[in-house]
C-alpha cells in the first residue's frame, strides 16, 4: 500500500510489515508529511495482530539524506509536538522488533534511528553520516547518549563532530549494523532475517526486546526532549541557517564570520 499524501509505502506479508521510504528523485529526504506517515505505520503495527516484525527500508541506492532541507527551512518544527520528534519518539516506543535494511547513504536521522531498530543490514553501498555540526545543529534521536554506548566514545565524537561519511565495512567494525551483505542477496538475506524473527514465540520477542532497552529506556523520552529543544534553537540560528542555504544554493558553507 502507498500513502498518497507522502511517498511512504507499506505492505504486509508473511507477519512482516515492510515500511518503505520511496522519494528517490530526492534521495528518500524526509518531509514533515513523510515523518507522520512513518509515525502512522508504526502506531498502526503496534494494534495489528497480523505484524509481528517491522521492516524498514528506502529505495535500492538510498536509504534516506535524513531532513528534507527545504522542508525544514520552509516550515521548521514548531516544538516538541513536531512531526520529526513525534516520529523520533514513536520509534524509540515501538514494542515490536524492528529491522532496518540499508542501501547507499543513510544520513543524519537515516543513521540516529538505526539506534532504535533491533537489527541493522546492508550492503556495500551504504555509507553513513551524522552531519548535525556541519549544518550547525546538534544530535537528535538521544543520540548524543546512544551512539557512544554502541559504538564508543571516540568514535562517537568523530562521527558527531567531523561529520563525515563512514564506510559500511567500518559502519560493521563500530557495531552500528549487525551484518553486511552484497547487494544482489541483501533483500533476500533481510527477509529470511525478518522471517526467522517472525517465527519466534511472539511475547517472548517482545519481551527480551523490553529487557535488553530498559537499561535505557528511562532516559530517552528525556534526552530526546533536551536535544530536540536545542536543535530547534540551533536552527533558527546563523550557523545553520546559512549552512542550510549553503546547500540549498549547491554551494560550500562558509563559517568564517561566527565566533
Ligand atoms: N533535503 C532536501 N533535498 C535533498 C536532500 C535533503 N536532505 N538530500 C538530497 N536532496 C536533493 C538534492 O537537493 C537534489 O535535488 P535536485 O535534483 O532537485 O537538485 C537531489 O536530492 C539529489 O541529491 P544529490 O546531492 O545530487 O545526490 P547525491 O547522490 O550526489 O548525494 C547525499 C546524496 C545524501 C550524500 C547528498 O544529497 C546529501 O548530502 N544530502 C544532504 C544530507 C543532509 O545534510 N541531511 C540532513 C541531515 S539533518
Amino acid at each position: 500500500m502507498t500513502n498518497d499524501s507522502a511517498p511512504i509505502t507499506t505492505h504486509v506479508n508473511d507477519r512482516i510489515l515492510r515500511i518503505g521510504i520511496a522519494r528517490p528523485e530526492k534521495r528518500n529526504a524526509l518531509t514533515m508529511a513523510m515523518y507522520d506517515a512513518l509515525s502512522a505505520a508504526l502506531e498502526a503495527a503496534e494494534q495489528d495482530q497480523q505484524v509481528r516484525v517491522i521492516l524498514l527500508h528506502g529505495t535500492a541506492s538510498c536509504f534516506t539524506s535524513g531532513n528534507d532541507l527545504s522542508d525544514f527551512a520552509k516550515h521548521p518544527p514548531q516544538g516538541e509536538n513536531s512531526p520529526v520528534f513525534r516520529f523520533l519518539r514513536t520509534i524509540s516506543q515501538t514494542t515490536k522488533p524492528l529491522l532496518a535494511m540499508v542501501s547507499g547513504p543513510a544520513v543524519g536521522i537515516g543513521t540516529t534511528l538505526l539506534l532504535h531498530c533491533d537489527l541493522a543490514y546492508a550492503d556495500e553501498t551504504a555509507r553513513f553520516q551524522l552531519p548535525f555540526v556541519n549544518l550547525g545543529l546538534c544530535p537528535e534521536a538521544a543520540s548524543s547518549y546512544l551512539l557512544p554506548r554502541r559504538i564508543g566514545p571516540q568514535r562517537a565524537t568523530e562521527m558527531l563532530l567531523l561529520g563525515e561519511m563512514v564506510d559500511a565495512a567500518t559502519a560493521l567494525e563500530y557495531g552500528l549494523i549487525n551484518q553486511l551483505f552484497d547487494s544482489a542477496t541483501l533483500e533476500n538475506q533481510v527477509l529470511a532475517k525478518a522471517a526467522r524473527l517472525a517465527a519466534q514465540p511472539p511475547e517472548s520477542v517482545r519481551l527480551t526486546k523490553s529487557l535488553l532497552k530498559a537499561q535505557h529506556i528511562p532516559f530517552i523520552a528525556d534526552i530526546m526532549r533536551k536535544e530536540g529543544e536545542l536543535f530547534l534553537q540551533q536552527l533558527a540560528k546563523p550557523e545553520a541557517q546559512e549552512a542550510i542555504n549553503a546547500f540549498l544554493q549547491g554551494r560550500k558553507a562558509d563559517f568564517s564570520p561566527f565566533s
